[in-house]
């Protein structure tokens, strides 16, 4: 069920790709928090990766416009939907977190917001992010986790879902992946009871935890 995770995503997000919750952001409640960190890292430059329609990009237009901002999603109806709404002004991507065709080092911030319980293979999609960030770079990783109870029944429910959702991963996971691709974790916080928002840095020598 894994290997054809990314296929069904990737059919289902090229079909979802002009509906206006879609273009609004997915679970848009929770830009805010990210707004808030990003307004104190104050950052040159930003990618979304997983940037769907461009929910979040829209609002980084708003409310932070002087960051230059890139984006990546593996379905091309989004990054197309991306291209028509912000012109040349977002450089968007096709491409999979997992694998990503962008040069190491090149960014100072990435969000990833509601997409990292798509991936089959997590640990090689931050280690992507730790790759193209460059040093003293930050990452801003938004997604579901909850209760124990209801996080099992998710985990048994995503696999069948028709979106390509693989797992919901909890607090020690995700800490776990980002210490070991090399990232310092500086916060992770609830927002919802069913979200988080955790902040990484790459720390300006690339020691990687032994
Ligand atoms: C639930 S949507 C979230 C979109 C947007 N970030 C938001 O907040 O509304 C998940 C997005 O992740 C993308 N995605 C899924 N697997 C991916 C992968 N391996 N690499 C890049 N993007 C992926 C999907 O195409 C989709 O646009």
């Amino acid at each position: 069920m894994l290997t054809d995770a990314k296929a069904r995503s990737k059919a289902y997000f090229d079909l979802h790709h002009a509906s206006r919750f879609a273009r609004e952001g997915y679970w848009s409640f929770d830009y805010k928090r990210s707004i808030q960190a990003l307004e104190l890292l104050r950052p040159d430059n930003l990618i979304d990766i997983g940037c769907g329609p461009g929910g979040f990009l829209a609002r980084m237009r708003k409310e932070l416009p002087q960051i230059r901002l890139f984006a990546l999603d593996l379905s091309e109806g989004m990054v197309n939907e991306v291209r028509e709404r912000f012109g040349g002004s977002v450089e968007a991507t096709v491409g999979d977190a997992e694998n990503m065709p962008l040069a190491s080092c090149t960014f100072e911030a990435v969000t990833v917001n509601m997409s990292i319980h798509h991936y089959p293979h997590p640990q090689a999609a931050v280690d992507e992010i730790f790759r193209i960030l460059r040093p003293g770079g930050h990452l801003l990783l938004e997604d579901m986790d909850c209760i124990p109870p209801i996080r099992a029944i998710a985990n048994f429910v995503f696999p069948r879902l028709p979106g390509g959702d693989v797992k919901m991963y909890n607090q020690r996971e995700i800490r776990t992946m980002l210490e070991a691709a090399g990232f310092t974790v500086l916060s992770y916080h609830k927002i919802t009871p069913w979200t988080f928002l955790c902040v990484a840095e790459k720390p300006m020598t690339e020691e990687r935890s032994l």
